[in-house]
């Protein structure tokens, strides 16, 4: 099995991203091509083939629950997502997705990473906790479509 995790080219990639993110995430929570312009987005192939998909913020805190803006804040990296294509989940990858977005952080200098989720997304929630995230806040109806509370959660490096 061959794993490679490559950064994605913006903005030549953003309707692959795109597309990828309509295959893992409901309508109302797929990011626009506006978002992923100013993400660092990277794909987790493994035998050439998209299995996984994050993007980051660097050097951003996530506030946007509390504020309009993410704003700037040095050595936190923040994950704005995490996703393994569907015919993949339950397999380990999320785990291996998430062991390489932590390897990430610490190899460029980070001090902590910040995540948010649904929080019925119990699976997600459970995968940061597995690698040590601790839950920051929960904010009611920061989701629409359905209307749900965010998790936000962090890891200090
Ligand atoms: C969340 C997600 C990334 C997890 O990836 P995955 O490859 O399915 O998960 P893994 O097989 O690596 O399992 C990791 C852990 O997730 C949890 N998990 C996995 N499948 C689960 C299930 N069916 N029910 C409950 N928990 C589950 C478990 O804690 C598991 O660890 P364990 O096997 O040691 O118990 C993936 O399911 C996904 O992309 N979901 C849709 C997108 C999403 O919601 N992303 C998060 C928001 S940014």
């Amino acid at each position: 099995m061959h794993t490679e995790f490559r950064r994605a080219v913006l903005p030549r990639e953003i309707r692959s991203l795109m597309a990828f993110d309509g295959k893992v995430f409901p309508p109302a929570d797929r990011f626009t091509a506006a978002h992923w312009r100013e993400y660092t987005a990277y794909w987790m192939l493994v035998d050439h083939h998209k299995v996984g998909c994050c993007a980051f913020m660097q050097h951003v805190d996530f506030r946007e629950d509390r504020q309009d803006l993410n704003p700037p804040k040095p050595g936190s990296l923040y994950i704005t997502t995490t996703g393994i294509h569907p015919e993949y989940q339950g397999l380990g990858y999320g785990q291996l997705l998430k062991a390489w977005e932590i390897a990430y952080a610490y190899r460029h200098g980070f001090t902590r990473i910040v995540t948010n989720t649904r929080k019925n997304n119990k699976r997600m929630i459970e995968l940061n906790r597995q690698f040590g995230f601790r839950r920051v806040r929960t904010t009611p109806n920061y989701y629409a479509g359905p209307t749900d509370c965010t998790v936000v959660m962090e890891l200090a490096l």
